[in-house]
């Protein structure tokens, strides 16, 4: 199913607002709002000008970022989303022509060489080809603007120890070459990696989406589509495999925020998602 069809559901896209939400919700990880507090410092770091937020949802980062005093628009394919952000934005007292219905992957009557920093959060990887997405940003942005989007990491599959690790390490150790005992041997050591989550995410409802090594992301994706990687960070730490969320929600969160840390190398293990903050050369 492609992401914005999903997102348009009325369901999701009226409460996608809560992921917002202040209220602590334990079985909600407040990993939405981890991701926007990195955007902002980088935001405030370097003060672009005009912003274009990609895949906007139902508006909340676009407007928290707005009344900072930021100069910024956005867009989502979805109509349901669009709908929901509008609504938003004269709850906020902002113009509702802010937010439209625009598609990354192929983005119309949007200027070229224009924007100053383009903004992708929890969106590109829905693209059913990043490459192409991105390079259609490359050229929305002016020279030596930013592009700060994140993905989702493909390394975390090591440290989920179900059925992603399985397919991780098959690739890894190119299983399909495999013949006889060392197959039969590799099968049975990845059988063992069979935790399951009770709670359901996104990829069982069967939206596509793509997930990114952070080790190689410069050769395998940011050279070829011209940009430049002036910073990595992680968010969305998980102190032990998700499985033992069943234990205990509360004492899961918790022990994962502590360790949260956006520069710390074990995020490249244990955090499901990284930003990347991005030059157009
Ligand atoms: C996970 S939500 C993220 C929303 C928002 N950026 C945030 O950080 O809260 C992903 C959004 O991307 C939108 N989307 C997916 N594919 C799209 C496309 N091709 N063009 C524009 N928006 C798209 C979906 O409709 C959805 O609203």
């Amino acid at each position: 199913m492609k992401a914005y069809n999903y997102f348009n559901k009325r369901n999701i896209s009226k409460n996608y607002l809560n992921l917002y939400s202040k209220k602590k919700n334990f079985n909600q990880y407040p990993a939405n709002d981890l991701r926007l507090k990195i955007v902002l410092s980088i935001l405030n770091k370097n003060k672009p000008k005009k912003i274009l937020d990609a895949g906007c949802g139902s508006g909340m980062p676009l407007i928290i970022i707005k009344k900072k005093g930021f100069d910024i628009s956005g867009y989502d394919k979805s109509s349901n989303m669009v709908k929901e952000a509008k609504k938003n934005l004269k709850k906020h007292n902002l113009n509702e022509n802010l937010i439209f219905c625009n598609d990354f992957e192929n983005p119309k009557k949007i200027k070229r060489n224009y924007y100053d920093c383009i903004l992708g959060l929890g969106a590109f990887y829905y693209s059913k080809n990043i490459f192409k997405t991105l390079n259609k940003q490359t050229q929305i942005l002016r020279k030596n603007g930013k592009i700060i989007f994140s993905l989702r990491n493909k390394l975390f599959n090591i440290s989920t120890f179900n059925n992603y690790t399985k397919i991780f390490f098959k690739e890894l150790f190119n299983e399909d070459r495999l013949i006889g005992k060392e197959k039969l041997l590799l099968k049975k050591i990845l059988r063992n990696f069979d935790l399951r989550n009770k709670k359901k995410n996104i990829d069982d409802v069967g939206v596509f989406s793509t997930s990114h090594n952070p080790l190689n992301i410069d050769d395998e994706l940011l050279k070829k589509v011209g940009l430049k990687k002036e910073n990595i960070y992680f968010y969305h730490y998980h102190y032990l495999p998700p499985y033992f969320e069943n234990m205990s929600k509360k004492k899961f969160y918790l022990n994962s925020l502590k360790i949260e840390n956006p520069n710390d190398w074990r995020g490249n293990f244990l955090a499901s998602g990284f930003i990347l903050e991005c030059k157009k050369k």
